[in-house]
């Protein structure tokens, strides 16, 4: 057995009433029944949580938030406590996506105060970090990744650290129909293992899932998952549909 267990995961975004949640989850389950060495997990919006929450009890398909709010409650309008999302259903929760810190501005401290906050309220965080095509181009994209995973994931215990997941998302890949070449992502993907050693240690890092988001396709999946240190996929565009994201979930 590989010490990584492979996992897809789909984002759906702001996407997706009740009812075409239920339509794509009921084709999707029977698309991909149940994968025995692979795990699968749904990030609906908030509003379909308990929907899709109903939809995959009883099968191997887990349930994530796309954000959450530090605090476990309290006067903040509009935000969302890791407590409701654990109480709709949910055992993991997205933080620090792209658009969350290009639209609503979420630094690295923020994210670093969430994956505390996912933490404590029994969240298993998917941590996103990712470099913009400028900061590509000036050759900046290991020091600025490496520097997004020490600030997000500052001060937790080995143990913390090996069952949180991170996800590496260039910016400039997502809804580009753009991939990372799977060289590409390999590269960064390493030094984000190299990273995750100068945190913790080389046995815990070993431990640690990173999965590659930005443009996944049926098609690119399989090049992907063929790297060392790709432990999965973060799907945007193509977790909409079913035939889609069933094939990346059975990726070879
Ligand atoms: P796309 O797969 O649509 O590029 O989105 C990637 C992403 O942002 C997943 O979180």
């Amino acid at each position: 057995m590989p010490i990584r267990r492979s996992l897809i995961a789909g984002n759906w975004k702001m996407f997706g009433t009740r009812a075409e949640a239920e339509r794509l989850l009921s084709e999707l389950k029977t698309r991909i029944g149940r994968p025995a060495d692979r795990e699968v997990i749904i990030a609906p919006p908030f509003t379909v949580l308990e929907t899709v929450s109903r939809l995959v009890a009883g099968t191997s398909i887990g349930l994530a938030a796309q954000n959450l709010h530090w605090e476990p409650q309290g006067a903040f309008t509009g935000e969302i406590a890791g407590p409701m999302l654990k109480d709709a259903g949910c055992s993991h929760v997205i933080l620090g996506h792209s658009e969350r810190r290009q639209y609503s501005g979420e630094t690295d401290e923020l994210v670093a105060r969430k994956v505390h906050a996912a933490h404590r309220d029994g969240l298993v965080p998917i941590v996103c970090v990712g470099e913009t095509l400028e900061q590509r181009e000036r050759g900046e994209t290991t020091d600025l990744i490496s520097r997004q995973v020490r600030t997000a994931l500052h001060g937790h215990d080995h143990t913390t650290l090996a069952s949180l997941i991170v996800a590496y998302e260039p910016v400039w890949a997502i809804g580009t129909g753009r991939t990372a070449t799977p060289a590409q992502a390999q590269e960064v993907h390493a030094a984000i293992r190299a990273t995750l050693a100068e945190l913790s240690d080389h046995a815990t890092a070993e431990m640690v899932r990173i999965l590659y988001g930005g443009s996944v396709k049926p098609d690119n999946v399989d090049g992907l998952m063929a790297e060392a240190d790709i432990d999965g996929a973060l799907v945007g565009g193509a977790s909409l549909q079913a035939e889609a994201f069933a094939r990346i979930v059975q990726f070879r």
